[in-house]
């Protein structure tokens, strides 16, 4: 049941058993109790107080593309952050609202002739779950371009931080339970047509060795420390192996695919059957990257 009064304030904003596999890359797991879809800052900070006076638990939605969500789905609320996706440039800054796309981010910045972006170059997703994840390549994490960051605290109750050193990890960061509202990443001034060329090569990089964006959820596991999990799960034989609609990917091991029949049940039998090969082939404990709602 949707909290009172929410259906007059949140008209056609919030939704209940909203299904969830559309809104992953991965396009599995079942339906959001309560949906809210707030359309500015305001209106989130006013769905935050409602949930919190009301008791709900609830879960950030951003890009979807590095989620597993349960086949059952899951109970409360998810909050997307879809509408609130504006780019600003601020001299050598862009400002940009957690659910910008991160391709967009990266094209505004190279068009701008701003540095340092490029290497998010081909990664799906938003901006708040890249920040939140500290999402990167091997050239460099979105943590390196941040400046400053807008949270709301789960009150509703908006806040600026300066990230202190540590505050990025690898594929980690300190956000804990605030929400990333908004970004400010800077770069270094860089001529826009190298930037440009910079991102096409970066792309097409990504697309020879990786799967595209749809059916998977990019990297499942994290590399642990002085090894690729990649090369693990590939030297572990692991490729190709299956459980019902999902299999390791043929084109790089650190992907699960779903062939459009796979379940989040299916996905965890799998990660469990490729951490036992791996762990009996090189001694090594997989960590999944991908995060999973319950
Ligand atoms: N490898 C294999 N077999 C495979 C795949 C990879 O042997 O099937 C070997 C490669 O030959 C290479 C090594 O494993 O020697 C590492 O592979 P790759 O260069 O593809 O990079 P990665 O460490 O697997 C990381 C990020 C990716 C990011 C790429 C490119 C993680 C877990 N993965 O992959 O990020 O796109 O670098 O910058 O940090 C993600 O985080 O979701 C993700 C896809």
């Amino acid at each position: 049941m949707l909290p009172a009064g929410w259906h007059r304030r949140f008209e056609h904003r919030a939704s209940e058993e909203r299904p969830l596999a559309p809104l992953t890359t991965f396009r599995i797991g079942g339906p959001a109790q309560i949906f809210v879809e707030p359309q500015d800052v305001d209106e989130l900070a006013e769905a935050m107080a409602n949930l919190k006076k009301g008791g709900i638990p609830w879960r950030i939605l951003g890009g979807g593309s590095n989620l597993l969500v349960a086949d059952k789905g899951v109970r409360g609320a998810v909050v997307s952050l879809a509408r609130l996706s504006a780019v600003r440039k601020r001299d050598r800054m862009l400002e940009v609202d957690a659910g910008a796309r991160l391709i967009e981010v990266v094209r505004i910045a190279a068009s701008a002739g701003l540095e340092g972006f490029e290497n998010l170059a081909g990664i799906p997703g938003r901006v708040g779950g890249a920040v939140f994840g500290n999402a990167g390549s091997r050239y460099g994490a979105i943590g390196d371009l941040v400046v400053a960051l807008d949270l709301m605290e789960p009150d509703g109750t908006l806040l600026r931080v300066v990230p202190p050193a540590g505050f990025f990890r690898y594929r980690g960061s300190e956000v804990g339970d605030r929400i990333v509202v908004r970004a400010l990443l800077a770069g270094s001034e860089a001529d826009p047509k190298l930037l440009r060329a910079k991102v096409r090569d970066l792309v097409r990089e990504r697309r020879a060795s990786q799967p595209g964006w749809v059916g998977n959820a990019g990297c499942i596991f994290k590399n642990p420390p002085g090894h690729a999990a990649g090369r693990l799960i590939d030297a572990a034989g692991c490729k190709g192996l299956r459980v019902g609609g999902v299999f390791v990917s043929q084109r790089h091991a650190n992907f699960v695919e779903n062939d459009g029949k796979g379940t989040s049940s299916d996905v965890l039998r799998l990660v469990d059957r490729v951490r036992d090969r791996v762990r009996k082939a090189h001694g090594v404990e997989l960590e999944m990257e991908v995060r999973r709602w319950e």
